[in-house]
């Protein structure tokens, strides 16, 4: 079954190792990270946070970082690291309205049924002026293709049926939900560097880059602040 929310129980393992199956999310935590600005005894809620790869990126820049997700098995790892550990589901966090400066949607849209529902509960939770960081895979042929039938095909870096591909994010409905509850979002694409990928791959590099990229029609990120 795509989508399958055992996956994350059974690949709990994964999640910390550089070079296991979830390697492209730390990529991904790392380039997220770049989005969110220090600030001082502010409070960032982490929508889908898995176990927590986003906290390094974090430390000391002056952040409470509390995660939600379903998996209890990976909320267990994010507490390691330092996360305020909360389980539930995104489309119903058990948070009060306006309680995070920031509040961040990293590769948990394309997880998710409920797209508007995710949205709504994401900028409820976002202070007036607070910043809403997402990256997502968008919902069009060119990243069925890449995302789903190439890049899970990739033995021992992949997971094969992690993502539905019925649940690729529509790039206009996010931005007009986002709209409808007053964030308005700027899009980038981005891309892992090739020259280290390559490396990476070979066994030398520990990372790599997620670049800019002139499309956002396969892995983009998005954020906007909420109107005061
Ligand atoms: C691809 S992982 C991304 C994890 C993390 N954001 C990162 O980038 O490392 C998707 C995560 O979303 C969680 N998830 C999927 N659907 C969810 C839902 N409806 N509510 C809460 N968590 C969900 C999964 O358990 C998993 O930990």
């Amino acid at each position: 079954m795509p989508n399958d929310p055992g996956l994350y129980e059974r690949l709990a393992g994964e999640w910390w190792r550089p070079r296991g199956v979830f390697a492209m999310l730390h990529w991904l935590a790392a380039a997220r990270a770049e989005l969110i600005p220090p600030a001082r005894g502010a409070v960032l809620v982490d929508l889908g946070c898995g176990a927590g790869l986003l906290a390094p990126h974090l430390e000391g820049r002056g952040y409470a970082h509390v995660g939600v997700d379903r998996s209890a098995a990976a909320l267990r790892q994010a507490a390691s690291h330092g996360v305020h550990s909360v389980l539930g589901d995104v489309c119903a966090v058990p948070l009060a309205d306006g309680c995070a400066d920031v509040v961040v949607a990293g590769e948990i849209l394309e997880h998710v049924p409920d797209l508007a529902g995710a949205v709504a509960e994401a900028c409820r939770l976002l202070r007036p002026g607070g910043l809403l960081v997402v990256d997502t895979l968008a919902a069009t042929m060119l990243c069925r293709w890449l995302a789903i039938g190439l890049a899970e095909r990739i033995p021992r870096y992949a997971v094969r049926g992690v993502h539905d591909p019925a649940l690729l994010v529509d790039r206009d409905a996010l931005v007009a939900e986002c709209a409808r509850h007053g964030v308005e979002l700027t899009l980038r694409g981005i891309r892992p560097s090739v020259a280290d990928f390559l490396r990476w791959a070979a066994g030398r590099g520990e990372s790599v880059r997620m670049l800019p990229v002139a499309t956002t029609a396969v892995l983009f990120q998005a954020w906007g602040r909420k109107r005061v």
